[in-house]
């Protein structure tokens, strides 16, 4: 076993301990989620069954439907909807990640190829359009329009989110409030649909906080998800490492590091940003650079803001240990490997 994979199975153990403890109020009805996800997106199509058959080998943390079902029962009103509720929504997430995938020209997802990579990118398109209309047939099943009003805002804001990137041309103009509205839209609205369709059975005291928590959850989960991409292995988080600077996408390590580039490091990220398929040395150094002027400290401490304020919207909130499992969800997105 070479080293790095010694620290992935390490890490990544301690991450599934975490995760596991957190699930732990919501066990029984999380295992259904899955169970629930699958007769959702089923079809006989035999192209549609292949790649169900490879997704479902892909295992995703199922943090999302965690979200609902602990908000669910910190609202103090565990209903059984909550299960197809959270199905749906993370029938959502898998569509988005089937064509951020294609977006992104990854080839590596939760350890496993791509959509596209192991089919094609025509089929990355089409699955993931798939995926989104059957989260809406679901919809129509619950026959909720608040459930649906806020599916709809939260699919909407995460391929506004995904346009902003791809719309980002001038990526070194780009500054960390563009960068906070980009990953309030395509992360943090499908953290705060969560949190928030998880609280709408109970009292309407407690959705306001519920939803604040869930979208400062969401944020310091993509600024981590950021810092990852820059800090480790593909082998740790099961995605490809470095790949933002590969794909020109500036996220807040690199905001926070260029205004103390000098002259000389300026032009080493505006040579990477001219290549239109930068070397692995050029993005090392550039990775290297930024570690070197504070990047990835300011977003840790970012992160940290964020997460601070995830759990002070808790407060409202009454004991219990489905809140206490939401207060180790912060510190779970601030530690996670993967
Ligand atoms: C990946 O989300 C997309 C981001 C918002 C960074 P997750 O890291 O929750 O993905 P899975 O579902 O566990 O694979
Ligand atoms: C994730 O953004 C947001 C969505 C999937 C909508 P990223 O592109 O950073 O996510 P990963 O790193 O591919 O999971
Ligand atoms: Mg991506
Ligand atoms: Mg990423």
């Amino acid at each position: 076993m070479t080293p790095s994979a010694m620290t992935s199975g390490t890490r990544s153990r301690a991450d599934a301990a975490a995760l596991r403890e957190i699930q732990a109020p919501v066990r029984e009805r999380l295992d259904l989620v899955a169970g629930e996800l699958w007769r959702i997106v089923a079809s006989d199509l035999p192209l549609v069954l292949e790649i169900n058959a490879h997704l479902a080998g892909m295992k995703g943390k199922m943090f999302r439907p965690t979200l609902v079902l602990l908000a669910s029962a910190t609202a103090g009103c565990a209903q059984e909807r909550a299960v197809p509720v959270a199905a749906a929504l993370e029938t959502l997430h898998l569509a988005s990640l089937v064509h951020d995938d294609a977006v992104d020209h990854s080839v590596l997802r939760r350890g496993m190829p791509t959509v596209n990579a192991l089919f094609s990118h025509q089929h990355a398109v089409l699955m993931g359009d798939f995926l989104y209309a059957r989260a809406l047939t679901e919809l129509v099943r619950l026959n909720d329009w608040d459930v649906a009003r806020i599916f709809a805002d939260a699919s909407t804001q995460i391929t506004l989110g995904e346009m902003r990137q791809l719309g980002a041309l001038d990526a070194l103009a780009f500054g960390e409030s563009d960068y906070d509205q980009l990953i309030r839209a395509k992360t943090a609205s499908l953290f705060r649909a969560a949190t928030e369709l998880g609280a709408l059975c109970g009292a309407a005291a407690y959705r306001a906080p519920l939803a604040r928590y869930g979208e400062r959850l969401g944020m310091a989960f993509q600024v981590v998800d950021d810092l990852l991409d820059y800090t480790e292995d593909a082998e740790v988080t099961g995605k490809p490492s470095g790949l933002d600077l590969r794909e020109h996408k500036v996220t807040l390590p690199l905001i926070a590091a260029l205004p103390e580039f000098d002259a000389a490091a300026r032009r080493r990220v505006e040579a990477l940003f001219a290549a239109p398929d930068p070397e692995d040395a050029q993005v090392a150094e550039v990775v290297d650079l930024v570690a070197r002027h504070g990047g990835l400290d300011y977003a840790r401490r970012r992160g940290e803001v964020l997460a601070r304020e995830a759990e002070e919207a808790l407060a409202p909130l009454p004991e219990s240990p489905a809140r206490a499992a939401l207060t180790d969800a912060v510190g779970y997105v601030l530690d996670r490997r993967a």
